[in-house]
């Protein structure tokens, strides 16, 4: 019997928890989301993030630039939130306009305001096995999915079909932090389903529809963190559900998979920074 894994489901009882400790704060914690251009996905994301954030209670406030902005520019307002004692989190909404370089802007950012986890600092400490101030929202996610359903790390093979900076670098480093052998494959790798097909544990973070059944390995666990639209305009992710649903032991679907535990993860983390600034 494969298990459909409830990403929705575990990420509201994260967010129910998180809505009963913000309400017993007297000074709500305050999540600055910055947004470069008119991207549709992003546009998406980023007023979904603002819904959940205010359900939850979390102080939220959206800061939309023309993709006309210059870096400096861009580099000028995060210095003023990273300033700004009543804003506790900061996350520039990826990807930004090409004649913006990234590097730049996330280096601006200052670790103890980095939700994402994304500053040299926590990633840093993310690779050495020390405490990042905050954990990409998405690995946190997946490995939140895999402790509720009890499903084994330790010791597992661990196969990553990725490597981006927000999903597949950093979710590497967390399972391996779980004692995983991990692999990661990319667009260059040679004999992809040769790989994929040794994985107790495959992820998939692409984009587009690339993990089929011949590819996966009887009663593996497959979780899906592609999101796009496929040729009808139906939300789809980067494996063929129906048919690999046949052959793994747990899968995520998407929707209501991956998604909805990276925006848990991200108010988690906005709970977080703002107690330890608290502390300060
Ligand atoms: N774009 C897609 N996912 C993410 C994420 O987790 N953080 C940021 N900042 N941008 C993204």
């Amino acid at each position: 019997m494969t298990t459909i894994i409830n990403g929705k489901e575990i990420a509201e009882k994260i967010t129910e928890n998180l809505k009963q400790k913000v309400s017993k704060m007297e000074i709500k914690p305050h999540l600055a989301v910055i947004q470069v251009g008119n991207n549709e996905a992003s546009n998406i994301y980023v007023n979904l993030k603002k819904k959940k954030a205010e359900d939850v209670g979390i102080k939220s406030s959206i800061i939309k630039f023309h993709e006309t902005i210059t870096e400096q520019e861009l580099i000028n307002e995060i210095k003023k939130l990273n300033d700004n004692d009543n804003v506790n989190a900061i996350l520039v909404q990826l990807p930004l306009p090409k004649n913006i370089n990234t590097e730049n802007i996330i280096k601006t950012i200052i670790p103890q305001k980095d939700v994402d986890g994304f500053t040299a600092e926590n990633s840093g400490d993310l690779i050495n096995g020390f405490a990042p101030k905050a954990m990409p929202c998405t690995p946190k996610g997946i490995i939140r999915l895999l402790k509720e359903y009890n499903i084994q790390i330790e010791g597992k093979h661990a196969v990553i079909v990725g490597r981006s900076n927000i999903v597949g670098k950093p979710l590497s480093m967390l399972l391996l932090r779980k004692n995983a052998t991990v692999t990661i494959c990319h667009s260059k790798t040679q004999n992809l389903k040769e790989i994929t097909k040794q994985a107790d544990i495959l992820i998939s973070a692409v984009g587009k529809k690339i993990i089929f059944k011949d590819m996966v390995k009887p009663d593996a666990v497959v979780i899906d963190v592609g999101i796009f639209k496929d040729e009808n305009g139906k939300t789809t992710g980067d494996v063929d559900f129906e048919n690999v649903k046949e052959v793994a032991s747990y899968i995520t679907p998407v929707p209501k998979g991956v998604g909805p535990m990276t925006i848990a993860s991200l108010l988690e983390n906005t709970v977080e920074l703002f107690e330890q600034q608290q502390k300060k």
